[in-house]
């Protein structure tokens, strides 16, 4: 049995979530969990909110609200509505906890012990206007990389890039607008990245199984010249973890706060401890520590494009900075972006559809299966409601639902609500037997190797092959000259629906329960043995035909969808 460390990147704290970024790292680590746990491996899958910096400070400012009690809030909304997505986090942590500020201040001593954090005074942009220094993303402007007008203090979104407010090329504040903007002198600690460039390239280059958008992101950040550059690790707000403490091994950082980037991965292995402290699990240790347990921990970590920076060269760093035995990530999956109908989503346009919106128009299933079946993995990829309305109706109703119900009515009608008894498998059944063993080693392998459009395109071709053999063995015609055999193909039939729901479980968790209800039956395990799986239902055992598992979306409900998400959320 293997043991699995599986992180997604933590969301901002600053509102719901869209669908991008729900595919960008929550949703597909959730479904290799899933699978993992599936193949009976242990898993620790963490995720939790990423509760500092400007964006929340920004956000609580626009609520009207104290930052700390908008954050409980929001961790509660967010909370909420990854159950509805049924994420399935053994925690999901908050990097405001008692253990974060622990853990974090401890990291900062060990990097200062290390010789790796320097006190540096510096000029950052301040504003008389709003009587307060600017850092991150109370400042936007031109990115100086490649000329997008809104980029932020701490990085482009257009083009990833990591920056410095004082980079900005026409700067403004976000609070007010003003540009009057002048330098001002500061203090910080800088953390000396720089130093750990040869360390960090040496280990980028030993991982020659990680995606191509991962590696490519991070030798351009490590190679770019100025891309490891030392960089500031404090700033001048009021919320978040205290630079200045009790024991600190630096001066002069009072009323100063740690950098959102430096707590938030932190918070990984503070979820841990909150997971424990929760009364969840009782060892985090032997999930982080390779002296206490984790050296044969497969660690792997989910996010958008955008995080891979902050995930292969300034975590790392941290990591390996501070010459404690901490658990190294061991593999990156990461993301392209997912655009929507013919633009990008835009949270401060509510443009696009959100979390919480979703769930008010359709259950979970339909948006996993979208969402995964079409992940930007090798590009960017699109949503536009045709697309779903056609995926939703044909994989999900006409490919998986249709078979469920043809089958279990079709045996309730000829047989009764219980397994049928009699006849032997022929040509045809062996032969699918055959197919959907081939099948199933496919879709493990993809999941496997996390390739998430692939193990859908699998997943559904297994689903393909139990129409395709109803279709030609027929029963309702078998049933006149052979009832025997029809019995068989029923019997064949039902099992594989349990086989579906099993494999399903994954992508499709709520359709996937209610089909092992229907079949009064549990999940006992992945099925390394096709033949005996398919024989699991004996003759007798009783079933029930399953309310519909998918319901098409008509027509009305696509137009009325697109014209209601089109812009201007709220
Ligand atoms: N909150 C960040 C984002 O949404 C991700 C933080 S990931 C972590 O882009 F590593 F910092 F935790
Ligand atoms: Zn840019």
């Amino acid at each position: 049995m293997a043991r699995h460390l599986i992180t997604s990147a933590i969301p901002y704290i600053n509102g719901v979530k869209h669908l991008g970024n729900l595919v960008g790292s929550q949703l597909p680590a959730d479904l290799f969990a899933r699978y993992c746990r599936a193949r009976g491996h242990e898993v620790l899958f963490l995720c939790a909110t990423d509760e500092h910096g400007t964006p929340a400070e920004l956000a609580a400012a626009r609520a009207g609200q104290p930052v700390a009690e908008y954050c409980a809030e929001m961790h509660a909304v967010q909370a909420r509505i990854a159950e509805g997505f049924r994420l399935s986090f053994d925690h999901f942590g908050r990097s405001s906890s008692p253990q974060n500020h622990r853990l974090t201040q401890h990291f900062a001593v060990r990097l200062h012990a290390a010789g790796l954090i320097r006190e540096v005074t510096e000029t950052q942009m301040y504003s008389p206007t709003d009587g307060r220094f600017l850092p991150d993303r109370y400042i936007e402007g031109t990115c100086p990389n490649c000329g997008f007008d809104s980029a932020r203090g701490d990085q482009c979104d257009n083009c990833t890039k990591q920056l410095d407010p004082v980079d900005l090329i026409n700067p403004r504040s976000v609070i007010s607008g003003a540009t009057d903007l002048e330098l001002r002198e500061t203090r910080h600690l800088y953390l000396c990245q720089s130093r750990m460039k040869d360390a960090l390239a040496a280990w980028i280059d030993s991982r020659t199984d990680w995606p191509v958008l991962t590696t490519s992101i991070a030798r351009k950040w490590l190679n770019d010249g100025d891309g490891l550059q030392d960089r500031g690790i404090t700033r001048d707000l009021d919320w978040g973890i205290p630079a200045q403490f009790d024991g600190a091994p630096w001066s002069g950082m009072e009323g100063k706060v740690f950098y959102v980037w430096f707590d938030a991965p932190i918070e990984y292995i503070a979820c841990a401890q909150e997971w424990v402290a929760a009364g969840k699990g009782s060892d985090w240790e032997r999930w982080w520590r390779t002296d206490k347990g984790a050296e044969d921990v497969t660690y792997t970590q989910f996010m958008g494009k955008d995080n891979v920076p902050f995930h292969t060269l300034s975590f790392p760093v941290t990591i390996l900075g501070s010459r404690e035995p901490w658990k190294l990530v061991d593999y990156i999956k990461s993301f392209n972006y997912l655009n929507y109908d013919g633009g990008q989503f835009s949270t401060s346009r509510g443009r696009g559809v959100f979390m919480d919106q979703a769930l008010e128009i359709l259950p979970a299933d339909y948006w996993r299966w979208w969402l995964l079946s079409h992940a930007p993995e090798s590009s960017d990829s699109e949503f536009t409601w045709e697309n779903f309305q056609a995926s939703v109706n044909k994989d999900l109703a006409d490919v998986l639902g249709n078979f469920v119900s043809r089958v279990t009515k079709f045996c309730r009608a000829k047989f009764g609500e219980a397994v049928p008894a009699g006849g032997d498998y022929g040509a045809q059944e062996t032969a699918l037997i055959d197919r959907l063993s081939a099948r199933i080693r496919d879709y493990a392998g993809h999941m496997e190797a996390m390739e998430v459009r692939k193990s859908a395109a699998a997943l559904r071709a297994i689903w393909v092959e139990g129409n395709e053999y109803l279709q030609e063995a027929a029963p309702w015609s078998t049933f006149k000259e052979d009832p025997e055999r029809a019995a068989m193909q029923v019997r064949l039939a039902l099992n594989l629906i349990r086989l579906y729901a099993v494999l399903s479980g994954p992508f499709i968790p709520d359709a996937s329960a209610a089909m092992l209800a229907a079949m009064q039956t549990g999940d006992d395990g992945w099925p390394d043995d096709t033949r005996a799986a398919l024989e699991t239902l004996a003759p007798g055992h009783a079933f029930s035909v399953p309310e519909v598992l998918f319901a098409k979306i008509t027509d009305e409900q696509r137009a009325d969808w697109q014209e209601r998400f089109a812009g201007t959320r709220g």
